[in-house]
């Protein structure tokens, strides 16, 4: 029998949950996968598989972990504007020679949408008075301070979580939700507070383009901070093919993914790596 391999996912998206999950199931016996996560929200929706929670202290950090876990192989599925995340998982596998695949989700726009794309949120917020009196603000919770000075807009903000003290924006309403949100929700929530102009990321993926299918039909235009670029190295831009790389690293084929540039490293995998070390920090199992 084939020694039990080593899977750390970097997670935080719908992408990386898909996966676990998948893992748990199609490799069952060969594979231990271990869901990584910042810890900045509550843990909001179920994770397969174990878990463990918190930074790791930069790439030095995460190359430890990863060698003091025998961790055999990194998927990076974190939130595409997670750069920092992403480069410190390049830095640790290239340290550790670990194979690393990126999940890079497609950004997929949607057509005919009224769209003025800006280099960061401070751009946007620069932008935002001339463009609307009522922004729907939809750029997570962490960066929201930019907003602090526009003051001739009323805010609408959407996060995963209640916030825990009083937000520190000029006049605004907070809403609480999860992607995904339907069309008519989405036409909803945006006619009833008469927003009229919208604030997001380049995030892509299907879980979120309500939003902007919704702004293109009630004519509100969008600003919309550009992603960082990926990580150089493999990458695939789905689950699916994310599982046939994991596969081929489990089996003897190479594993394959397209390369965006740079030195990419698709084989390393021990045969007989050693138990993971005892005392596994944050570690905990989830349902
Ligand atoms: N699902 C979402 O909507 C979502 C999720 C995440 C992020 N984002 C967006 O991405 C941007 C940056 O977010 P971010 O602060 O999470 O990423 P980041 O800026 O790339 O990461 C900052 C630090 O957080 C820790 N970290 C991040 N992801 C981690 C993970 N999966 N496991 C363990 N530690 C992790 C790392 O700390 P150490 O250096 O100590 O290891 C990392 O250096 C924000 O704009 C945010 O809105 C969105």
């Amino acid at each position: 029998m084939p020694a039990l391999k080593r899977l750390l996912i970097l997670g935080g998206t719908t992408e990386a949950r898909a996966l676990a999950k998948a893992c748990v199931r199609r490799f069952k016996g060969r594979l231990e996968t271990i869901s990584s996560l910042a810890g900045r929200t509550r843990v909001l929706r179920p994770i397969v598989g174990d878990l463990r929670i918190g930074g790791f202290g930069g790439g030095a950090g995460l190359a430890r972990y990863i060698r003091n876990q025998n961790i055999d192989f990194v998927v990076d599925a974190t939130h595409p504007f997670a750069a920092k995340m992403s480069a410190n998982a390049r830095v640790a596998c290239a340290k550790t020679k670990r194979p690393r695949l990126q999940i890079v989700r497609p950004t997929q726009p949607v057509a005919d949408v009224t769209r003025h794309e800006v280099a960061d949120l401070r751009a946007a917020a620069k932008l935002l008075p001339r463009l609307g009196k009522r922004a729907f603000l939809t750029i997570g919770r962490t960066e929201l301070g930019v907003f602090a000075k526009v003051k001739e807009v009323w805010l609408l903000v959407r996060v995963a979580e209640r916030p825990t003290a009083p937000l520190a924006l000029p006049t605004h309403r907070v809403v609480v939700g999860l992607p995904p949100y339907t069309l008519a929700e989405e036409k909803r929530l945006m006619t009833s507070h008469r927003i009229d102009v919208l604030v997001t990321k380049a995030s892509g993926g299907t879980a979120t383009e309500t939003k902007l299918r919704a702004a293109r039909d009630l004519g509100i235009p969008v600003i919309e901070v550009r992603r960082p670029k990926p990580e150089p190295g493999p990458s695939v831009t789905n689950v699916k093919a994310a599982l046939a790389w994991i596969a081929a690293a489990l089996g003897s084929a190479a594993p394959r993914a397209r390369r965006s540039g740079g030195p990419a490293r698709t084989s390393g995998s021990r045969r007989n790596p050693r138990p993971p070390k005892r005392g596994r920090r944050g570690s905990t199992p989830s349902a």
